[in-house]
């Protein structure tokens, strides 16, 4: 089992505050990495540190959206092995004619503009080590459309397409740049809707094997992806979604 181990690297996982990211933190923890977790909320970015085994995790309180914050994140970041970018916002109910300009530049703000900003950054400060893994959480929705979500799939799509893109521009340097694609998962991202608990049983049923996914079934993937295990995947989207896009 060795190739999967993260012993000896730095990995950044923003959106480690909260759901999959903290996931994917306490994950990588347990692989023995040495864990950079962002996002703005610092008292739960405290709570997701505690729960990572191990130690020398830092935590760094920086909204990705604000570009001076982050240009100021860049100057503090040690040389990095790996990099997850979880940290996104999601799209409650919004029927294309209600789409505004101001919700289309939060969200593209969050969930495109800044992760593909962040890395053209620690590409351009020589940050990213040769052989380091970038890991973008891109959903389902990047090819499986659901109705009044058009913003939200729009920058999921956009994700996964710079994902194949920046692959190539990497791997001339061995970094390698992949997507992770779950479907539904119980965080709080998902919960901000008026959607009812039976109506939310209901959307499980429709899941081949029957629910939702957590946290730590998309964190074994980060792992690995993040790993040697995977050195010769880039450009690859790697769909954890119970079965729902072949059919429910
Ligand atoms: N849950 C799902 O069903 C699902 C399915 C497919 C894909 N995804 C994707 O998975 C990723 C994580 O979602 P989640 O379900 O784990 O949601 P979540 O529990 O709501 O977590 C979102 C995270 O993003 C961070 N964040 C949001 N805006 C930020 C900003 N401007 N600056 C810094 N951090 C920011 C939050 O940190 P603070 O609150 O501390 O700022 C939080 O840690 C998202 O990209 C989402 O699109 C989720």
């Amino acid at each position: 089992m060795l190739p999967f181990t993260l012993n000896g690297k730095t990995i950044l996982i923003t959106g480690a505050s909260s759901g999959i990211g903290k996931g994917i933190a306490i994950a990588c923890a347990e692989a023995r990495a040495k864990c950079i977790l962002i996002g703005r909320n610092r008292d739960r970015l405290l709570e997701a540190q505690n729960e990572c085994v191990g130690s020398g995790h830092e935590v760094e309180v920086v909204d990705i959206t604000n570009e001076s914050e982050m240009s100021s994140l860049i100057e503090r970041l040690p040389q990095l092995d790996g990099v997850v970018q979880s940290a996104g916002i999601g799209d409650n109910h919004t029927p294309l004619k209600f789409i505004s300009s101001s919700f289309f530049d939060e969200i593209v703000a969050v969930n495109l503009k800044a992760p593909i900003l962040f890395l053209a950054k620690l590409e351009k400060k020589k940050l990213l080590n040769k052989g380091s893994s970038i890991v973008f959480v891109s959903s389902i929705a990047s090819f499986h459309a659901t109705p009044a979500h058009s913003l939200y799939c729009a920058t999921k799509g956009g994700i996964t397409a710079f994902v194949k893109a920046a692959a190539l521009d990497l791997a001339g340097k061995k970094i390698r740049v992949n997507a992770l694609a779950p479907g539904m998962v119980n965080t709080p991202l998902i919960k901000f809707g008026s959607i009812t608990e039976e109506q939310q049983r209901i959307n499980e049923s429709r899941y081949p094997l029957k629910r939702y996914g957590e946290p730590a079934d998309i964190a074994g993937a980060a792992v690995y992806l993040l790993s040697d295990a995977s050195c010769w995947v880039t450009g690859q989207q790697f769909v954890l979604d119970g079965g729902i896009t072949i059919g429910g």
